[in-house]
Order: C-alpha cells, then structure tokens, then sequence
C-alpha cells in the first residue's frame, strides 16, 4: 500500500501527516525535500536508539545528520532539567537558526524535543517521527509540546507545529504490550468522540488489532489521525471542539493523580475513565443504556485493567475539580449522547460522578 498523506492546518500553515509501512528508510529524503537545513539533529530515547537507530542514521545521512542526541524519555526526566541539557548539547554541536530537530520516539519524546525546537534559538524546524501508539494517533499531532513540572503535568510548554509527521508502523512491532494495548484505549476514544465507523471496526476487529494485525493498524491509525487533524485543524488551541478529545481524561486525571502517575500507563486511566464518563451519561439519561455497554464492552476486550485506586470518591471527585475544564468552581465533563459526538457538558453535580465512582469497580 502506498502511503497515505494527511493535511494537518495549523497556526503557521500546513503540515503533512506521513502514514505508511517502512516510510522509515524513506525518512532522509522526505526530510530533505522540505528545504535546505545547517544539520540535522536526530533527538531520541536509549530504547527507541536500541532498536531504530541505525535505521534512522542510515536514512537521514542523505538530508545531512550532524548528531544523535539520547536522553532520558522516562516521565519523571520529562522536565526543564531535560531540555536545558538537550539545548546546551545542540550548542555545542554547533546547532544554529536553520537546525532541524529530528524527534523519534512516543509521547516524551515528542513533548521534550517539540519544546525544545519552539525555543532554541526561538525556533528551529522540527520533524516527528512517532514510534508508539500513542504518539503515532495523538501525541504527534496537533502541536502541543511542553514538560512537566514538580507541581503537576505539562505545565510548562508552547503550540509548536512540526514540518513534517512520519508514522511508520512497523515501528511498532518492538513496543512492549502494555505500552501498545494502552494506545488502543486512546484508539477507542477516537471511535466514541468523533468516527462511529471506526468504533463499529474495532468492536469486530479487537482481538486482531491487540495482536498487531497490519491490515487492522493499516485501517485505524490513519483513521484516528484524520480524526485529531478534524478536531485540531479547526480549533488548534484548548477551547470549544478540541476540548472533546478530553473523552474519559478528566476522571483519568484524578486516578493518575491519586496514584501519583506510578499505577497506570495512561492509556490504562483512560480506559478507566471512558468506563466512568459512559455510566455517567447514562445516569443522565444522555446515552442509552445499550451504549453504555457498548463502549464498556469495547475497553474491557483490550485487557484487564490495573484496578481503581484506594482512594475514596469523594476525593477522586475533588481532584476532578482541578480540571482546566471547570468554570467558577463548577464540574464540567465531555460526555456522549451517541457514539461518533461527543460535546462539554456542565455544571454537573458533584453528587452524581460520587455516585458513578462507588460502584464502577462492579460490572454492570
Ligand atoms: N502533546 C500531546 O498532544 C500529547 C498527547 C498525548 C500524550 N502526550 C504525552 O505523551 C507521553 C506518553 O507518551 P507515550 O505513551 O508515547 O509513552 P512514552 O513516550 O513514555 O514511551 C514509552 C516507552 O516506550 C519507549 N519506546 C518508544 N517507542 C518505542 C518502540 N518503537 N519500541 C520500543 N520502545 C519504544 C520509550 O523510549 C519509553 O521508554 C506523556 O508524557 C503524555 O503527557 C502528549
Ligand atoms: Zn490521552
């Protein structure tokens, strides 16, 4: 199969997502064909260089690789610490205003290098190349980079958009299971908010997708990709329709957060919290109770998921209430009335989500 382009509009024009198996080996010359650069600075994890790197250097010798910078991607590394150092090595090897970054890995790396390249030297080219799940349907899209501070997750980051997104599958295959069924419950999300056609794919085709099945990949990825592009390109800062992409996030939140990020990959949350988010609608009598199960259904089938925290309710509610999403004090969710919309709804009584959080660990 050829590749497939997708058109991502952003604040500083248009960018193209790249969706196609070994487009890897393909990486140098599509990097050189977006224009001259001073070097190419290719930017990734210890283990993302385990297993890729030699491919990724062979590749992009011919668009002018000048050095391969590791660092550490591990959550707790994801910090200003992190990219100070990553700044201070792109000055010594001589990177200057028409440096192109090149980030290869998930989530963190994504995050760091995106930061990274909006402030060096107050912007240089940067370059994705997503290597998990996640990163490849979500995190490499759309523009957001930034890094965590003591206080909390991505405080600290800018709107910065890439030149250019190359999402090779095959990529995928050295990923450990928990790290790629956790992109899955991300995948559903995409199916409840915004694509009633992928969500009916994958209550048929689950169990091939866990296993990595290519012509599955080749089906979902893209279609998850165009999805976040609809959402992004027509609103590319936090308000109104990108706020939907928070499905099952703000419950997700509160369990991350109670179990301080240690118990769940957050995937995992998010399965957790589409689980939650669903009851509730019903509760409110927005979702008809055979979609509840539906959606249930459809995240129970990825794995077993860690079990809820120790917390109690009534706390993981108070946590909830830090959301960005809360106007004057007042809990405001995204829900859905069917499956392929979803839109905020809000104030939501307190009261209500306590009640849904009490029983979620039961199976309906
Ligand atoms: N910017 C956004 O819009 C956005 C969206 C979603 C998530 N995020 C961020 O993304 C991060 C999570 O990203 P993630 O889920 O991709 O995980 P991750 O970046 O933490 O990667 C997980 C692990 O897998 C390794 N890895 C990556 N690719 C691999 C491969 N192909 N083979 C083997 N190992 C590989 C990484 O080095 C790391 O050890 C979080 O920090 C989250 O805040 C950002
Ligand atoms: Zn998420």
């Amino acid at each position: 199969m050829s590749p497939r382009r997708i058109a991502i509009d952003s604040e500083n024009g248009r960018y193209e997502v790249v969706y196609g198996a070994a487009i890897l080996s393909g990486a140098g010359i599509r990097t050189k064909s977006l224009g001259e650069n001073s070097g190419v600075f290719l930017l990734c994890s210890p283990r993302v260089a385990r297993h890729w790197r030699a491919k990724l250097e062979r590749s992009l010798r011919s668009a002018g690789l000048r050095r391969t910078l590791i660092f550490d991607d591990r959550e707790e590394a994801k910090n200003i610490a992190t990219v100070e150092r990553v700044c201070r090595e792109l000055v010594r090897a001589g990177a200057d205003r028409r440096a192109l970054i090149v980030a290869a890995g998930g989530g963190v790396v994504g995050d760091v290098a995106g930061f990274v390249a909006a402030s060096y030297l107050r912007g240089v080219g940067l370059v994705h190349i997503p290597t998990t799940l996640v990163a490849q349907v979500d995190s490499a899209i759309g523009g957001k980079t930034g890094v965590n501070l003591p206080e909390g997750k991505n405080l600290v980051g800018a709107f910065y958009s890439p030149r250019l997104v190359l999402a090779d599958p095959v990529t995928l295959s050295t990923l450990p299971d928990r790290e790629f069924r956790s992109g899955l419950y991300e995948i559903i999300k995409y199916g409840v908010i915004a694509d009633e056609r992928l969500f009916a794919f994958l209550e048929n085709s689950i169990g091939p997708l866990a296993k990595r099945d290519v012509k599955a990949l080749d089906f979902v990825i893209p279609r998850c990709i165009q999805a976040k592009a609809r959402v992004v390109s027509r609103d590319e800062r936090e308000s109104g329709l990108r706020e939907i992409l928070n499905f099952g996030h703000t419950f997700a939140h509160a369990f991350e957060t109670a179990t301080a990020y240690r118990k769940y990959l957050h995937g995992e949350a998010v399965g957790w919290g589409m689980i939650a988010a669903s009851r509730l609608a019903g509760r409110m009598r927005l979702l008809a109770a055979e979609n509840v199960d539906r959606i249930e259904r459809l995240v129970r089938r990825v794995g077993p998921l860690p079990s809820l925290p120790s917390a109690k309710p009534s706390r993981l509610v108070e946590i909830m209430h830090a959301d960005k999403k809360v106007r004057g004090g007042k809990l405001r969710l995204v829900l859905t009335r069917k499956i392929g919309t979803a839109e905020t709804f809000g104030p939501i009584a307190p009261k209500l989500v306590t009640e849904v959080l009490d029983h979620l660990d039961r199976e309906t």
